[in-house]
């Protein structure tokens, strides 16, 4: 049965706080709601995936889905309940599987669980155990509640669209947390599948936090190394580290010949074991002659990103007598980070010379060795 994932996201976080609603917040470096999607996308059971989003986020999650195959955006509503609605009224396909963007990490096997059900349930939710206490909420402690025969039912739940559709349209009560509830006072059939400690959903700073300390531990630290060497030709000025720096002599190359971002970038892909500058950027093809290397080194801090990794720190030592590197290594830091998007405390420049030996100690041409470290998801 063709499978819609269709992942609510047009909440307002109020609960979780900050600047931006929670499902544009970075989780280990990446948009919640971006995890959310690339954790169904990939599933070879969803045949596409769609995104509810609030009135006026579009922009945000296009930045957050950059890249990502979800089709146009739809325009959820004021209640998760009436943002579902909104979704299910563009699902073409014969099932449907509503998630939220607020639990990020949702596992495969989830998937798999759900979707066996359908060729005999209405719908399927995955649910879990309780395992603290329960009683009534009151000033002082109130009744207990026996937990015995109770879950807690978590998302994405998988139903037949048209059924669930349907049960919307008859719903008359205050808008529902999630579907079963619509589900169940319809009197479709509801399958209940195990569900996963990784689904809890995210609505507090403490949920937050506990998220990042998941991802943190599934990182690993990588460093990779870096060098380059551009010949002296022709008038300068000379690009190094992202800036015009005057001399009278200007670097050979095929790009802008800026030797320090050229060493940095080869870190960065060497931490992230993605090949070298030459292998993105080729020299024989004609739309990176001349080009600025700012676009080499934004492009392999966009590939560490897209696969969740974080920067951590790059450390360049330019090797040459001439020009005199000292007065432009601040401006050169904040060049980098700028375009690295990381601060300028994790760039550091150094300068060295050969004390007159060899091709640096001749004045032929400039060297630079870099280091980057970086953090990289396990998986
Ligand atoms: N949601 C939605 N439309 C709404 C409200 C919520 O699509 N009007 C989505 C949220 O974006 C989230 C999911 O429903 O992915 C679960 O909701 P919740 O955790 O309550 O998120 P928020 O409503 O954003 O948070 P809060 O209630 O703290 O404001
Ligand atoms: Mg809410």
């Amino acid at each position: 049965m063709a499978t819609t994932a269709l992942i609510v996201a047009a909440g307002k976080g109020e609960r979780l706080g900050g600047a931006l609603p929670k499902q544009y917040r970075l989780l280990g470096g990446k948009p919640m709601l971006r995890r959310a999607v690339e954790a169904l996308i990939g599933h070879p059971a969803i045949a596409r995936v769609r995104v509810v989003v609030g009135a006026g986020q579009e922009a945000l999650a296009g930045d957050a889905l950059a890249g990502l195959d979800v089709g146009s955006l739809i325009e959820g509503g004021s209640e998760r309940a009436y943002s579902v609605c909104a979704g299910l009224q563009q699902v073409e396909t014969d099932a449907v599987l509503v998630h939220d963007a607020a639990r990020p990490f949702c596992p495969p096997s989830v998937i798999d669980r759900l979707i066996a059900p359908l060729e005999f349930f209405d719908g399927a939710a995955p649910v879990l155990p309780v395992s603290d206490t329960l009683a009534k909420a009151s000033d002082k402690l109130g009744e207990p509640v026996d937990r015995q025969g109770i879950v807690r039912v978590q998302t994405p739940q998988a139903f037949r669209t048209v059924p669930l559709r349907n049960a919307y349209e008859d719903w008359r009560a205050a808008p529902p947390t999630d579907e079963t509830t619509v589900a169940r006072a319809a009197g479709l059939t509801v399958a209940s599948v195990e569900g996963d400690p990784l689904l809890e959903k995210i609505t507090t700073e403490a949920d937050f936090q506990r998220a990042e300390q998941w991802l943190a531990s599934r990182m690993t630290q990588r460093t990779g190394l870096g060098f380059d060497v551009h010949a002296f030709g022709g008038k300068g000025p000379l690009m190094m580290g992202g800036i015009e720096i005057p001399h009278e002599r200007g670097l050979a190359g095929h790009s802008d010949a800026d030797v320090v971002l050229h060493a940095i970038t080869d870190a960065l892909l060497g931490a992230a074991g993605l090949g070298d500058i030459g292998e993105h950027f080729p020299p024989s093809d004609p739309q990176w002659k001349g080009a600025s290397s700012s676009v080499f080194l934004g492009r392999a801090a966009e590939l560490i990103r897209e696969r969740g990794g974080i920067i951590d720190h790059v450390d360049c030592t330019i090797i040459c007598e001439e020009p005199k590197v000292g007065p432009y290594r601040l401006a050169m830091r904040r060049a980098a980070a700028a375009i690295l998007g990381v601060t300028e405390e994790q760039v550091s420049i150094k300068a060295t010379t050969t004390e007159g030996l060899g091709f640096t100690g001749r004045r032929e041409g400039i060297a630079a060795q870099a280091l980057a470290s970086i953090r990289l998801e396990k998986w």
